[in-house]
């Protein structure tokens, strides 16, 4: 997200824009926490996670009170535009506000790449780096020790990361919570691999999953006591959401931030700037929600059949 702000300071400077940084999102928005942001303020911004202008779960928003003073905020300081950088809830956010006739652009950042309208928003491929990190040193001791590995990466609903992750790093099943799989078809699957000549197996699953399956380490219990295996169970939690973005991440931050600096200088509002095979294009925040189905199907089978 650095780059992104980065990009749309920068840019906008030079199209005669006036940036302000919000802080902690629609917390600062209520709070009237913010700042005016130079070219020089973003400076060494751009190989650091996160946001330097920190972000907020903000509950306050969703009521009438909050959502009473940020327009309040967005009329008193006299902003002229917004840019909303964000997941799905930030982006309905920002559909509200469009509907309250404020002028916003909304720029996709969620590592679940859930996001309905992008094909991929600002964070998704430093996250998939980190897991496919992860796994290989979990591999390691995996085959070492010839143990069965569950591994429990983000995404909310969404098996974005647990599928793409798998994939790139190699791994012999990925339980994602599009596709409805028992416990004990998990369990034959961990078997038949042995029984082929593996001598460990990666199992990566999508925290959603737990919604129909139970807790990452009832699925390891279950497999244990199935198949005499050790089972070892990882969490890889919030390692997900930082460290330095890649080269992907920040080249999409950068390219977004000035597309939506060069959409309020031309006074363009009420839509997403999205990437769509490699272009950016706007997509009305209308239609912006959550990806029921966040992930290609037949990558689930490719990932299967080549971790077989
Ligand atoms: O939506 C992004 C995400 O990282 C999800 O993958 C995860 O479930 C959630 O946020 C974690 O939220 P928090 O950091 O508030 O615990």
């Amino acid at each position: 997200m650095n780059a992104a702000v980065r990009a749309a300071v920068r840019r906008g400077w030079e199209l005669g824009l006036e940036p302000i940084g919000i802080r902690r999102g629609y917390a600062g928005l209520i709070e009237n926490d913010m700042t005016p942001l130079t070219p020089r303020d973003v400076g060494g911004v751009i190989e650091y996670g996160g946001t330097f202008l920190h972000t907020a779960r903000c509950p306050a928003f969703l009521t009438e009170e909050g959502q009473k003073q940020a327009l309040e905020t967005i009329e008193r300081e006299g902003l002229e535009a917004l840019i909303v950088i964000g997941g799905e809830g930030s982006l309905s956010g920002a559909r509200w506000l469009a509907k309250q006739g404020v002028p916003v652009v909304g720029l996709p950042a969620s590592i679940d790449n859930d996001i309905r309208g992008t094909d991929m928003a600002i964070g998704v491929d430093t996250a998939l780096n980190t897991v496919v990190w992860a796994l290989n040193r979990i591999r390691d001791t995996a085959l070492a020790h010839e143990r069965v590995f569950l591994v429990e990466v983000m995404g909310r609903k969404s098996g974005y990361i647990a599928l793409m992750g798998g994939l790139a790093g190699g791994a012999e099943i990925v339980l994602v919570p599009e596709v409805e799989v028992s416990l004990a078809q998990v369990a034959q699957e961990v078997s038949a691999g042995y029984r082929k000549g593996k001598h460990h197996s990666i199992v990566v699953v999508a925290e959603g999953v737990t919604d129909q399956l139970g807790s990452t380490h009832k699925i390891a219990d279950f497999i244990r006591q199935e198949t005499g295996l050790e089972v070892r169970v990882t969490v890889l939690g919030h390692l997900q959401r930082g460290g330095s973005p890649t080269a992907f991440d920040r080249i999409l931050g950068s390219r977004l931030g000035a597309r939506a600096a060069e959409d309020v200088a031309a006074r363009r509002f009420g839509h997403m700037v999205a990437l769509r095979k490699g272009e950016l294009a706007p997509v009305p925040l209308s239609e912006v929600g959550r990806k029921e189905i966040a992930i290609d199907l037949a990558l689930y089978e490719l990932v299967h059949s080549l971790g077989k």
